[in-house]
């Protein structure tokens, strides 16, 4: 009998498989399809830092602005409420899922500034969550603003939320940094109790007919777990928060490579919008297949038998992985 408990964020779950946030969860009846398929907790899509601070301002949607009376940085912001129902509905939503299903419930923040907006992460506790997922999404795009500026505002914001709340909190952070160890570590230090690797961030992209910026969206595919390996395999080693891998996770052989790097959990959106709900049940059933083809008996032994700590080369996360994989290409 394969044993795919595992824990995260001191929850105890019956498998690795986490629904990531995204637009499906947002109905109750794909929550209960995604608990019948075997999740084995689900994160709600994210609330946006921007839909509070309106609704803080007294307006729920930013259709109701005259968009010349906001702020700059409101004033583009769509109407959000369709995703995520907005702020108050919310709070509704949690708790509408905390009753249709009995797996954990992980509610999402995403912002990046730490302002008074943080009490909504306290709503969020009172209203049920089991934990909280802060999406941290900033694009350095002023050249005065340095690196280590942006860093603080992530570690402030992270800080602050984890003071303000009991229940536990994830973060969950895009791959851009240039010392992506020391922001993990100083993360896990400011108090996260976990950390979800990575955020696949869209790139607009170019319309010739029309000359607009356009939104555009593609679902992921397994060789982006690579990049995700790569820094669980590394960070795995130092940071006491568990990891959680987003990213490229379609199939059981992703998500025991995971397991293997020392992810506690991995998520799954694309692979669920790809083939539907029920593709999780089938992709439990082969992870226990899978296991019992290597001889791995539980979730617990298998994790981080190939992080840098445990590989017999742990090099080959570094400088000389890039060197051999030139080497392989020579005749
Ligand atoms: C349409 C769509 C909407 C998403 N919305 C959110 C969101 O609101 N908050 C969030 O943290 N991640 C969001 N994500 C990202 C996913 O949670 C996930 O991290 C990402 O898709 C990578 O995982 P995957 O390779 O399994 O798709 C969204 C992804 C998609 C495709």
């Amino acid at each position: 009998m394969i044993n795919l408990a595992t824990q995260y964020l001191g929850l105890q779950l019956k498998n690795p498989i986490i629904a990531s946030s995204s637009p499906p969860n947002v109905h109750v009846d794909n929550l209960q399809k995604l608990e019948e398929a075997g999740a084995a907790a689900i994160v709600l899509p994210s609330l946006f830092e921007e839909q509070i601070q309106l609704q803080e301002m007294g307006y729920e949607l930013p259709s109701m602005f005259e968009p010349s009376t906001l702020p700059d940085d409101l004033k583009h912001i769509p109407d959000m409420a369709e995703y995520n129902r907005g702020a108050d509905g919310y709070l509704a939503l949690l708790h509408q899922a905390q009753k249709a299903v009995s797996i954990p419930i992980i509610a999402s923040l995403n912002g990046y500034y730490s302002g008074g907006w943080i009490r909504y992460a306290r709503l969020l506790e009172a209203a049920g969550a089991d934990a909280l997922e802060l999406n941290i999404y900033y694009v350095g795009s002023k050249p005065h603003v340095t690196a280590a500026e942006i860093e603080d505002m992530y570690l402030k914001l992270v800080q602050n939320v984890c003071t303000s709340i009991k229940i536990p909190v994830a973060v969950k952070i895009g791959p851009y940094f240039t010392a992506m160890s020391n922001v993990a570590a100083r993360l896990d230090q400011v108090g996260a109790n976990g950390l979800v690797l990575f955020n696949r961030f869209y790139q607009p992209d170019f319309d010739l007919d029309t000359e607009r910026v356009v939104p555009t969206l593609e679902l992921s595919a397994s060789p982006e777990l690579r990049l995700r390996l790569r820094w669980t395999a590394i960070i795995s080693q130092f940071v006491e928060a568990d990891l959680a891998i987003t990213g490229g996770v379609h199939t059981a052989v992703d998500i025991l490579k995971g397991i293997l790097a020392g992810a506690t959990v991995v998520m799954m959106t694309s692979a669920l919008l790809n083939h539907g709900i029920d593709y999780l049940a089938q992709v439990l059933t082969d992870l226990e297949i899978l296991m019992k083809r290597y001889d791995f008996d539980s979730i617990a032994a298998v994790r981080g038998q190939m992080s840098q700590q445990r590989v017999a080369e742990p090099s080959v996360f570094e400088r000389a992985n890039y060197m051999n994989i030139i080497l392989s290409m020579v005749e």
